[in-house]
């Protein structure tokens, strides 16, 4: 759907792309939760759902993943629909040829009802948006800027546990420079009244002074902390992540800085709270110990995985308009 600016949810998917977490309102986040958990019911039944039976959407993934290309695809298919699967188009599809961004999101669009995407560059899925004439575009990540609908299940995730949006005290650590799914998150919490997040990274890895400053504008407290010792022992969740070793053009700066904070039993027992739980989008690369896993807290192989396929179930049944908004 071209569009000059981004589309307000405002209550209704049908048809709009979704590109930023900017998109979104409580209200418009609390119908696509409520969905989510109906999603969840028809998941785990053995008999798949129809509600997508005749769509087709395209996954066109410049970049490598995991959960959001399996999370969308088994979405999809849970609910009838079939998929386009473009992995790596740079190899794969006439990209390798030279193919202009703008013909391969003109081609994939002819045939499908929606396109996922992801690519390396900010504002990607922006521009497939306006090349697109009638398909939503869904951003899967575009380089560091944004990954909304991982904030969407994150907050799915959090809100599942605490059944609460707001007041609530969250620790995010890692890569905030190139990391995109916490620049969702933060965009997402900023929505809801009094939360504060802790920002945890190597110097060198700071949210963008630009990023802070913009962020600091909305309704979120952001505090930097220098070290684990500095982790309010009140949080309720918090937030792992990888630093992100693809966005470094030096290697060596890149081993200067990865794991600088590992997320251990020992840390858990020293810094966090009764009901603090511990997330991560995932793939960890040696940021949370395999100790931690058997935590009953921690869900990030867990509620934080399955929710991302009911999460995108909810999402795209919304978009392709199969549910009365
Ligand atoms: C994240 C991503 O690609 O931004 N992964 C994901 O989608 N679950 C995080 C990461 O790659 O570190």
């Amino acid at each position: 759907m071209a569009l000059a600016s981004l589309p307000k949810i405002k209550g209704n998917f049908k048809g709009k792309d979704i590109l930023s977490l900017d998109q979104f309102d409580i209200a418009s986040l609390q119908k696509l939760f409520k969905l989510t958990k109906q999603m969840a019911e028809i998941a785990k039944k053995s008999k798949p759902s129809k509600l997508l039976a005749g769509n087709i959407v395209t996954l066109l993934f410049y970049e490598p993943s995991s959960r959001t290309f399996g999370s969308f695809a088994a979405a999809i298919k849970q609910l009838g629909g079939q998929t386009v699967e473009i992995l790596d188009p740079q190899h794969f599809s006439s990209v390798y040829k030279g193919e202009t961004f703008e013909d391969t999101i003109r081609v994939f669009e002819a045939y499908c009802d929606a396109i996922v995407i992801r690519h390396p560059q900010v504002g990607s899925a922006q521009a497939a948006a306006d090349i697109a004439s009638f398909a939503p575009i869904i951003n899967a990540g575009d380089g560091p800027h944004e990954h909304p609908t991982q904030a969407l299940l994150d907050l799915y995730t959090i809100y599942e546990r605490f059944k609460k949006l707001d007041h609530l005290i969250g620790v995010v650590a890692g890569d905030m420079l190139y990391g995109r799914t916490v620049k969702s998150l933060i965009r997402g919490l900023a929505l809801y009244k009094a939360n504060t997040v802790y920002l945890l990274s190597p110097d060198k890895l700071r949210l963008s002074k630009e990023d802070f400053a913009n962020f600091q504008k909305r309704h979120i407290k952001l505090i930097q902390i220098e070290s684990e010792q500095d982790i309010p022992k009140n949080a309720h969740f918090w937030y792992w992540t990888r630093v992100q070793k693809e966005r470094f053009t030096n290697l060596k700066d890149y081993e200067k800085v990865k794991n600088k904070f590992v997320l251990t039993p020992k840390l858990i027992k020293e810094r966090a709270g009764a009901q603090t739980i511990f997330m991560h989008p995932l793939p960890r690369v040696g940021e949370i110990s395999p100790k931690v896993d058997s935590n009953p807290r921690a869900v990030y192989l867990r509620s934080q995985i399955r929710n991302g396929m009911y999460i995108r179930m909810a999402l795209l049944a919304l978009i392709l308009g199969k549910i009365r908004q």
